[in-house]
């Protein structure tokens, strides 16, 4: 089986190697940092350090880590990622609409399409930004951890009349779980029982200082019904995206993150990935979790065949050979036999995995029945 020494996966993680033994050690591993663990305890901690592990194949232990840059020469401006969460009914998937509607390009081209879940709105000063919707609904609390660590920015919407609930404070421990500058939409300010200076009260009690109260956060009050706002949240997030210099190398083979994946009759399987690197394009053969498969079709969120998708873009894929999970990492790679040979390991190595862990239950079982 793979393994790797404590100091080669501080190496990889750019941490010192005290602080991933005593991460181990948190974990119950005692080792010293000269000594070897397995990929799966390695998966562990790096997860621990919150940073993003990617395992291509049995010989080839490759971590990635979030918001690292491409190393080589080619890197462009691309545009922010911003994810949008909050409390259920908050006006969520309300403000993305009224924001898609306002769409320089959607207009020219007829107006709104379909719902993909993530999109990019074209601004009139020739800039774009890619939306990604969350649920708040309580049970969907893995897709909020999801999507704050595939973000740029974390877009917190707050209805004005409802203030800060349970999933706003979820969101808010995501997003700095994730370290990810967050900007707060203080919504449905056209609501007469409106309250948008209780809502900068409440943020306060989680550590989020609003610009007036002499503090960082930006808070704008707006409206999905209205429109109210939607310029200032707008340019507050050019600002926001502007200030973290955001750049990918767009010649690259693409890599991304699975948004949502579904099957459906007459398509098969189809994934909306979100391109982080490089570009995707028709024929490329790509590895999702334990799926793979080769671009059949691309589809933007307008619903239009395209021929490619770079940096920052969501793309409708389809071609895979079975259905991946939102979340799941997504990964050209050069042929068919590297494809299926990575996504046929990574199924053992889920099949131990699961094994192991029933294992443990029954051990547990046994246990407490003494
Ligand atoms: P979940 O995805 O279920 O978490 O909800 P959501 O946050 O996406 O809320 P959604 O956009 O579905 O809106 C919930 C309700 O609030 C709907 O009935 C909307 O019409 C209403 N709503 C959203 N924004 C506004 C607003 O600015 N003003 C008013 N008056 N109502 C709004
Ligand atoms: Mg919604």
């Amino acid at each position: 089986p793979e393994t790797i020494t404590v100091q080669e996966l501080a190496n990889r993680m750019a941490e010192r190697g005290g602080e991933v033994v005593k991460t181990l050690m948190k974990l119950g591993v005692m080792v010293t940092i000269n000594q070897t663990i397995d990929a799966d305890t390695a998966e562990l901690v790096v997860e621990e350090f919150g940073h993003k592990l990617r395992r291509v194949s049995d010989s080839d232990v490759e971590i990635g880590m979030r918001g690292d840059p491409d190393d080589d020469s080619n890197l462009e401006p691309r545009a922010p990622v911003v994810t949008v969460m909050g409390h259920v009914d908050h006006g969520k998937t309300s403000l993305l609409d009224a924001l898609r509607a306002s769409d320089v390009v959607a207009q020219e081209a007829g107006g709104i399409t379909q719902h993909i879940g993530a999109y990019q709105v074209h601004l009139a000063s020739g800039q774009s930004i890619t939306f990604i919707d969350t649920p708040g609904h309580a049970a969907f609390t893995e897709m909020r951890a999801r999507g704050a660590n595939v973000t740029d920015i974390v877009v917190l919407v707050v209805a004005a009349d409802d203030g800060i609930m349970e999933q706003t404070v979820e969101a808010i421990n995501h997003a700095k779980a994730a370290q990810v500058p967050i900007i707060v939409a203080i919504n449905k300010m056209d609501k007469p029982e409106a309250n948008p200076d209780r809502v900068k009260q409440e943020l306060l009690s989680h550590d989020l200082v609003v610009e007036e109260m002499g503090g960082e956060i930006i808070a704008i009050p707006v409206s999905a019904k209205t429109r109210e706002g939607l310029p200032d949240l707008e340019e507050a997030i050019q600002l926001q995206a502007e200030i973290l210099e955001l750049k990918a190398n767009a010649l690259r083979a693409a890599e991304g993150v699975v948004v949502e994946a579904r099957l459906e009759q007459g398509r098969g399987s189809v994934a909306t990935v979100l391109v982080q690197r490089g570009t995707l394009r028709m024929g490329d053969v790509f590895v999702t979790g334990n799926e793979w498969g080769r671009v059949r079709a691309l589809i933007n969120d307008r619903g239009e065949r395209v021929e490619e998708a770079g940096p920052s873009i969501p793309v409708e894929v389809t071609g895979l050979q079975g259905t991946p999970h939102a979340g799941d990492d997504f990964v050209v790679v050069e042929d068919e036999t590297k494809a299926r040979e990575i996504s046929e390991f990574r199924s053992e190595a889920k099949r131990q995995s699961d094994m192991a862990r029933s294992g443990r239950g029954s051990l547990e079982q046994m246990l407490s029945k003494i």
